[in-house]
């Protein structure tokens, strides 16, 4: 099955990748195929895919808050320009979005029916790509994930594992709540995706919820570090993007289709073995 993947470099990209082996994938990635080209969906098309994994963002949440015209440009109008692409080659496109579509008001996991509400310009532009790729054209599947890391590229985790190697205590919020997510976990779940049927929106994201104080925790503990954790407030972090409180996602939609990824606990335990 022919594959084109954007993002193809990144945490996720990698990790899918490794994932689809088997298929006859095409990496899009810069400079060849640049989001804010406006000939980027003839490019596309011009492949003929049957499957386009759109995962390629500007993914720096407080760098999108200081440049929005670039965040809507890369994730609205790139995206849009991804999906005429796949609508263009007849492919069903896999859009992957963001639990900072969410305000974080709720308690319990959010649902794909969930009223969403972003508190931030990349939540909204995300949002924005998602409506682009929903726009009129039926074989579009939005996977929205959460708080991924991977072995590639700079995230939480690999954050935390660094700070704990040169400081006595690493100073971590406790009150942002969400499902951490392993991408050799999510490549895996998106892999049996592309041969469904499925269109609309999905959650996907590590089994269960923490707060990211509890997440750096369990990342020192299964590492064996002994740093100690200092839990502070949103507030103290000093963040410039606005973080919704709450993004655990429920995965009750993506279980009915047979898939699942393992607890999020699992996935750092996974990672830390994968990365030695
Ligand atoms: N990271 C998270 O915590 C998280 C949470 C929820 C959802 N997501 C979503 O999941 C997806 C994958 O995230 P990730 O963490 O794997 O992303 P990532 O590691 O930041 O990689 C982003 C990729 O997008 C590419 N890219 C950025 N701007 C581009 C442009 N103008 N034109 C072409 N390519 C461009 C980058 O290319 P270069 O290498 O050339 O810069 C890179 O390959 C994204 O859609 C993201 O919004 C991420």
């Amino acid at each position: 099955m022919r594959i084109l993947l954007t993002g193809a470099k990144g945490q996720l990209g990698q990790e899918l990748q490794r994932a689809l082996t088997k298929e006859d994938v095409i990496t899009a990635d810069r400079p060849d195929y640049e989001l804010t080209d406006p000939k980027l969906g003839d490019k596309i098309a011009s492949t003929r895919p049957y499957v386009v994994i759109h995962t390629a963002a500007y993914t720096d949440v407080d760098g999108c808050e200081r440049d929005p015209d670039s965040a809507f440009q890369v994730n609205a109008q790139g995206t849009r320009r991804v999906a005429e692409g796949a609508a263009k080659a007849g492919a069903k496109l896999l859009y992957l979005s963001t639990d900072y579509v969410f305000d974080g008001r709720k308690t319990v996991p959010y649902t794909e029916r969930d009223p969403v509400n972003p508190l931030n310009v990349y939540g909204r532009s995300k949002l924005a790509g998602e409506e682009e790729t929903l726009k009129g054209y039926r074989g579009t599947l939005v996977l929205r994930t959460s708080w991924l890391y991977s072995v590639h590229g700079n995230n939480f985790v690999k954050t935390i594992l660094s700070l704990a190697v040169t400081q006595p205590e690493v100073r971590v919020v406790e009150d942002q709540r969400g499902s951490p997510t392993y991408a050799r976990h999510l490549a895996q779940v998106i892999a049996g995706l592309i041969r469904s049927d499925v269109t609309g929106v999905m959650h996907a994201g590590g089994e269960g919820e923490c707060s990211r104080y509890e997440f750096a925790k369990a990342i020192l503990q299964e590492a064996g570090l002994g740093c100690r954790v200092v839990p502070i407030s949103t507030a103290e972090s000093g963040r410039l993007a606005r973080r919704p409180p709450y993004t655990a996602l429920s995965t009750a939609f993506l279980h009915q289709h047979g898939l699942n990824l393992p607890p999020w606990r699992e996935g750092v335990r996974q990672f830390l073995a994968d990365r030695a």
